[in-house]
């Protein structure tokens, strides 16, 4: 049977995302969101190989999300239905100039299936797995990460995405140990500030003690890379090896509708750039503008699709 392999390529090396994948209920509107799964629907749109690893109900918001499957030609091995549970919803409710977010418990992306999801990531080749903290707030799912962080030698990138009152410290540090590279922004940075180094929150830093105060960090939890993104004002990556790269003069958006899921935007390029071998310098830039564009659209992924090409077209050379 082995000549029927030759000329077979290899398996691609594959991003796998694991967490949820919900709906944001505006009451008026509903929007398809849920970290993870804005990576994962970038990542789709350029084309890299990816798994989105959760669950979903079968219920009405549920056929909504596989919709954006569909929408976006994703793979559905990684998507469990859950027959009894709701698929994820978040409800929103606009205050002033603001939002405020209620997000439910017990949901279908509590869930996941151990096995089943290491059956799915089984089937691919995984390079990176990027996971968040609110998909390990319930048992089920937490042991699903669990059994896939010890199946698999893959880097291993966090992006903290912190909601309040949704998991605890020991979450938190349980995934910061298990984690090669965390992306936080400035809010969050506050937090772990707090818990590890007594650092109270509204402390006013100078650069140089955020600075040795991340490398604290990369030292406590034997990171490979830490990036805290800073809104509009970009972001820093600081590597275990002394690297410090600082992205503070990116192209500014024509206009902010939101930032929703500008964090997001970041990650996905971010794992986009290791998955093409980009060099760092030029995916923490591209990362920046990326995610400064998503910010000119309404939400977290655009609703156009169209909006990728130009995007796609720029940097298909490399
Ligand atoms: N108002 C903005 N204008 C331009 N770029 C932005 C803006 N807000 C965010 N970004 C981009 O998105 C990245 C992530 O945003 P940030 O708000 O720090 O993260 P999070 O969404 O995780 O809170 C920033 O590093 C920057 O590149
Ligand atoms: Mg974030």
């Amino acid at each position: 049977m082995s000549e029927l392999n030759i000329g077979k390529a290899p398996p691609a090396a594959t991003t796998v995302i694991f967490g949820e994948a919900l709906v944001d209920d505006f009451v008026t509107e509903q929007l398809v969101g849920g970290a993870p799964f804005n990576v994962a629907r970038h990542l789709a749109a350029f084309m890299a190989p990816h798994l989105m690893i959760t669950r979903i109900g079968s219920d009405r918001n549920g056929a909504v999300v596989r919709g954006e499957f569909e929408r976006f030609a994703m793979s559905e091995q990684g998507l469990q239905i859950d027959a009894m549970e709701e698929t994820g919803r978040v409800l929103v409710e606009r205050r002033g100039n603001g939002h405020r977010f209620v997000i439910l418990p017990r949901q279908a992306y509590d869930f996941i299936d151990p096995q089943l999801a290491l059956a799915a990531m089984g089937a691919v080749t995984p390079s990176t797995l990027y996971f968040g903290t609110l998909a390990q707030r319930a048992q089920r799912s937490r042991e699903a990460l669990r059994t896939l962080l010890a199946a698999t030698g893959a880097s291993r990138f966090l992006d903290l995405n912190l909601r309040e009152n949704q998991v605890d410290r020991a979450c938190v540090s349980a995934s910061l140990d298990a984690a090669d590279i965390v992306k936080l922004n400035e809010e969050e940075l506050e937090s772990l500030f707090q818990w590890y180094f007594q650092i109270a929150p509204g402390t006013p830093l100078a650069s140089e003690e955020v600075r040795a105060a991340c490398r604290a960090l990369l030292d406590k939890f034997q990171l490979e890379g830490l990036i805290l993104t800073l809104g509009h004002r970009g972001s820093v990556y600081f590597g275990a090896d002394g690297q410090l790269i600082v992205h503070r003069d990116n192209p500014a958006p024509p206009f902010v509708i939101d930032t929703v899921g500008a964090g997001d935007a970041f990650a996905a390029m971010f794992l986009l750039g290791r998955a093409r071998g980009w060099a760092l310098e030029t995916t923490l830039s591209r990362a920046n503008e990326f995610a400064g564009a998503i910010c000119a659209v309404s939400g977290g992924v655009p609703r156009d699709i169209g909006f990728y090409d130009k995007w796609v077209s720029r940097w298909k050379a490399g």
